[in-house]
């Protein structure tokens, strides 16, 4: 005969609200100190090399200078072991940071991400992820995209689930979103730390005034407010970084994660040529259309004339172009961190080297290349 277990007939309410005895209490703390004496210590598994960490924005988060992002290329073109490859080269270079968004590769790119952090089982605490909300993944359903508090709320449960991951370090509202009142977006972020999904906010590609908004609304209502902006920033692209996002850094300290470091891989001089096979340009004709007809244009004709002319000073610095191109990023004291872009664990390699040319981007190395580029903002 089955005979049911007494406490379980207890009714639940009672069940609830039964009074728990302080000794019980004792007990229960006694016996989890004893499993946490017991517990192994976690096993390190960073090394961080010769890498440099830098504070992201205000905030106590350190982050290595150079960080990984997916867009693109995980979950679009480097899908299985290729993932997981690229990101440990990273790691073994010292990485601590690593970069997705809901909308890369519709969600592919965060589940491509996802399960090789799943496999790599470095300790959660060793590394700094961030993921992006706004664009969606391309359902149709409006609520599915943007900064309502539905989306921002929901939308980062979704990301959450697809990499597998109860939280994220960063989340960054992917573009600003004029529909949603700038109180609702604070708030809704601050809910989102509030319910341990994330355990800082960031902007990217919002305006100076708009962050400048978002930040004063976090004073004035007691939220909190972003830490740091994703903006695109690389050797042809600096007048919104170095320029309208001055303030910025002045005022709040504001972080910066930048993006294309690269210029797509215009800066490594692979498009000087013409588009190799098996390029991004090669890979996504449509998206880079525009880019790819400028190739021939009289602006990207002296594009490729300064790349070649950046290539002498590299290589007298004893380096390539595509280290001097990320290095020269990273010489901005306003950077926090380049997010590298890779298809191969060899682009990883080969980019991690620019640490080592940092120190010798002197001031007459600067002055030289600023000569070339002839854009400062
Ligand atoms: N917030 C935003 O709106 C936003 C927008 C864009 C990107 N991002 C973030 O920023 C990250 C980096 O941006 P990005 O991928 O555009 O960076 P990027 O450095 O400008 O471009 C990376 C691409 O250049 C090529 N490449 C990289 N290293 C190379 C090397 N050593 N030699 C030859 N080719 C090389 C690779 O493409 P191929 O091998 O295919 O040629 C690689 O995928 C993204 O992954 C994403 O996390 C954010």
């Amino acid at each position: 005969m089955h005979i049911t277990p007494i406490r379980l007939q207890m009714p639940l309410t009672q069940k609830l609200f039964r009074p728990i005895s302080h000794q019980l209490i004792l007990k229960d703390q006694k016996r989890s100190l004893k499993t946490l004496l017991n517990m192994p210590a976690v096993e390190s598994k960073f090394d961080p090399k010769d890498m440099e960490f830098r504070r992201l924005g205000p905030a106590g988060l350190k982050v290595s200078v150079f960080s990984l992002g997916g867009w693109l290329t995980y979950g679009g073109t480097q899908k299985g072991s290729i993932v997981k490859d690229c990101m440990q080269t990273a790691w073994d270079h010292g990485i601590n940071f690593f970069d997705t968004a809901e909308v890369y590769a519709a969600g592919q790119c965060e589940l491509e991400m996802g399960q090789a952090l799943k496999e790599l089982a470095w300790p959660r605490d060793e590394y700094v992820l961030s993921t992006k909300v706004f664009f969606g993944t391309s359902r149709k359903e409006p609520n599915t995209r943007g900064l309502s508090k539905k989306h921002i709320v929901e939308g980062l449960k979704s990301c959450l689930a697809r990499l597998q991951q109860p939280y994220v370090d960063i989340v960054f509202a992917h573009r600003h979103d004029p529909d949603v009142p700038m109180k609702e977006i604070v708030e809704a972020f601050t809910q989102t730390i509030n319910m341990n999904l994330a355990y800082y906010w960031g902007t990217s590609e919002w305006s100076a005034a708009q962050i400048q908004e978002a930040t004063e609304i976090a004073e004035k209502y007691n939220l909190i407010a972003p830490i740091a902006e994703q903006p695109q920033y690389n050797a042809f692209h600096r007048e919104r970084f170095e320029k309208e996002y001055k303030p910025l850094y002045e005022k709040f300290q504001y972080g910066t994660t930048i993006w294309s470091p690269l210029d797509s891989g215009m800066l490594t001089g692979k498009y000087n040529d013409g588009i190799p096979e098996d390029s991004r340009f090669a890979n996504n004709k449509d998206f880079f259309k525009n880019k790819i007809e400028a190739l021939k244009s009289e602006e990207g004709q002296s594009k490729i004339k300064k790349v070649k002319e950046l290539t002498k000073i590299a290589e007298k610095l004893g380096a390539n172009t595509t280290q001097l191109a990320l290095a020269w990023c990273a010489k901005n004291p306003n950077v926090s961190t380049v997010i590298l872009g890779a298809t191969k664990p060899e682009q990883i390699n080969d980019n991690c080297a620019a640490i080592k040319l940092l120190p010798k981007l002197t001031d007459d190395v600067m002055k030289e290349i600023e000569g070339i580029l002839d854009n400062k903002p």
